[in-house]
């Protein structure tokens, strides 16, 4: 199990006990139904900034058969309709992601990619990666111009699409665990391809987008009808993406890989100069991947071994932060800023250099994992003194975070949890929707390194390790998450978007839980900050962080940045990072579940 750190050795009994006390606590305290929300947090006189947009004291969604957590409405109750169905959880996460394709084009996809973390009652979790690959005739330096400059090429347009993945990967995960037919599970993407009332959500997300889609006549021909963003409440369809649908349905992914829409993917691509061929799609499959695994203060984290950099990342992160005691040093004070930070700073180090496709580098996973390297970077930290991310390798300074990807968190009433992270990676990707088949394709080629040592999209300065290469998979940061308790028992279901900011957003909402005893609600609202190593920076949401705090931080030698709100969104929070899905199984079996406000999300259970 070369993914698998074990747990400590040297923990002490004591404070696994204080710590499993804790939790008691904190299931102890949670509301009756006529209550606002109580948590170990509240009463221990814990309480969110006093500028901050999200309140402590709502009450979570509680149910006893099966929960579905995702960024829409839509989408949250074709997950629900299947449990209802008496489909498990995995027909629901599957129902849930086509949905998202239909309803959230900006993230959810068929063009695109992602990671699936399955943990079924029984306790065996399985990983399955359908990221996109480069195509066969990518090549290292296919994005960079004849002075040796990266271009936008792997931003905008048919360059920027890696072959997708969500199509095969939803396919394998329900034929390996399905328990509805397929046709059931994909009917209600159909139903709502054939037209829905359009929301705040898609109105927002395209007025942002829609200078990009307008570029492409096939893009802005469904999405900006009238050469306009459709207004809520108007009905939305979309008959090319219902017939891919409709073949998917019939056909699985034959039709998608090498049927009537792959022949429409490679005509797109001979139109617009993109490299995709029926070959690439052909050629394209999915893994089942050993999970990561880690001890975080007795709980199990499981989440994404690469070529997502989640699991091993969080992994390294948790095993420094692991030897502060958090929870008393206090949620957002400095100190646990510091800690964080300081921890954040030296893992993304690491992750930013060696971590890569792993079917074509060889990576030190050992290094991620082992006490004693950990031992040797927390040697590094003061807690008098930031250390500069110069000291800890060479930098520059870019930074960009917006939430375009889209993360849904399931379970049934059996206990099979489910947890998905799928991205097209900007909002619309590449902005290039696929002529005759309506949905848009991917840009995640820029999450290779176009040119080692330059930041991409993202601000992540990324290494030779992560350059473009032929069939290769491009690095990423999604992090769909399973956490067991101590005793092993199914626990947290956590995710969200963010980019680079995923690794340190899901480690918050675990933090939160675990060492500060909020519940699902205050897990989920609580503000978050992050560090990537470079830019050498402490971001903070905005309004997040009380002045004493930067003040305190910046003493300790921290440039602290707060998130620029941007202009008045209708839809979403400006200045915000993340869109967490969260789900907590309680000690009498039942579940509590939150949905991220910062993008408008719902959970619904049973
Ligand atoms: O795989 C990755 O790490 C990125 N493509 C995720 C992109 C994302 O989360 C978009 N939101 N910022």
């Amino acid at each position: 199990m070369p993914y698998l750190r074990k747990t400590r050795s040297r923990r002490s009994g004591g404070a696994a006990a204080f710590l499993a006390l804790a939790l008691l606590t904190l299931h102890g305290c949670q509301p009756d139904a006529s209550s606002a929300a109580g948590s170990a947090f509240l009463d221990a006189g814990g309480a969110f900034p006093a500028e901050w947009a999200f309140a402590a004291e709502a009450r979570p969604v509680t149910a006893s058969e099966g929960m579905v957590a995702t960024t829409d409405e839509y989408a949250t109750r074709v997950g629900l309709h299947i449990l209802a169905a008496g489909g498990n959880a995995v027909d629901a996460a599957v129902a849930t992601g086509l949905a998202l394709a239909v309803v959230n084009p900006e993230a959810g996809n068929l063009g695109g990619g992602g990671f699936m973390m399955v943990r079924l009652a029984d306790g065996t979790v399985y990983a399955q990666d359908h990221r996109e690959k480069a195509p066969v005739a990518a090549t290292r330096d296919m994005y960079l111009d004849a002075d040796g400059n990266v271009t936008d090429r792997s931003v905008v347009g048919h360059l920027a699409a890696g072959v997708p993945g969500t199509v095969q990967g939803l396919w394998e995960a329900h034929e390996r665990f399905g328990s509805l037919t397929w046709a059931e599970v994909v009917q209600p993407a159909i139903d709502l391809a054939g037209g829905f009332e359009v929301t705040g959500r898609l109105v927002s997300t395209l007025e942002a987008a829609q200078n990009g889609i307008r570029t492409f006549e096939a893009s802005a021909g469904i999405f900006l009808p009238g050469d306009a963003v459709p207004t809520v409440g108007d009905t939305f369809s979309q008959p090319d993406l219902a017939q891919v649908l409709t073949r998917l349905r019939d056909q699985g992914p034959d039709d998608f890989y090498r049927g009537e829409t792959a022949a429409l993917i490679a005509a797109e691509m001979e139109r617009g100069g993109g490299i995709i061929t029926l070959e690439d799609l052909d050629r394209y499959t999915s893994v089942w991947r050993e999970p990561a695994a880690f001890d975080y203060r007795g709980y199990t984290v499981h989440s994404m071994p690469p070529p997502s950099s989640g699991g091993l990342t969080m992994a390294a992160i948790a095993n420094l932060v692991e030897r502060w005691d958090l929870g008393a040093m206090g949620w957002n004070t400095p100190e646990t800023i510091h800690v964080m930070a300081e921890s954040f700073r030296r893992a993304y180090a690491d992750r930013n250099e060696y971590l890569a496709d792993p079917d074509f580098v060889e990576l030190p996973v050992e290094q991620f994992l082992s006490d004693e390297y950990a031992d040797s970077r927390a040697a590094t930290i003061s807690l008098e003194r930031a250390t500069p991310s110069a000291e800890v390798a060479p930098g520059i300074d870019a930074f960009l975070d917006e939430s375009h990807t889209t993360h849904y968190s399931v379970v049934d009433a059996g206990g099979t949890a489910v947890a998905v992270t799928t991205s097209v990676n900007s909002w619309y990707g590449g902005k290039v929707v696929v002529d005759g088949a309506g949905f848009f394709l991917n840009n995640t080629m820029d999450d290779f390194a176009a040119k080692p040592g330059t930041a991409n999209q993202f601000g992540l300065v990324q290494g030779e390790r992560n350059a473009v290469g032929s069939e290769k998979r491009m690095l990423s940061a999604m992090s769909p998450t399973i956490v067991e308790d101590p005793d092993g028992n199914l626990f947290l279901i956590t995710g969200t978007p963010g980019g680079a900011t995923i690794i340190t957003t899901v480690l918050q909402s675990i933090f939160n839980v675990i060492d500060h005893g909020m519940n699902v609600v205050q897990a989920v609202h609580a503000p978050r900050v992050h560090h990537q190593h470079l830019p050498d920076l402490v971001f903070y949401e905005y309004r997040g962080l009380p002045a004493t705090t930067v003040q305190a931080l910046e003493a300790l030698g921290h440039t602290v940045r707060q998130r620029d709100p941007g202009p008045p969104d209708a839809y979403f929070a400006g200045g915000m990072s993340g869109d967490v899905q969260l789900i907590m199984v309680m000690p009498d079996g039942t579940y509590e579940g939150w949905s991220d406000p910062r993008r408008g999300g719902l959970a619904l259970g049973r």
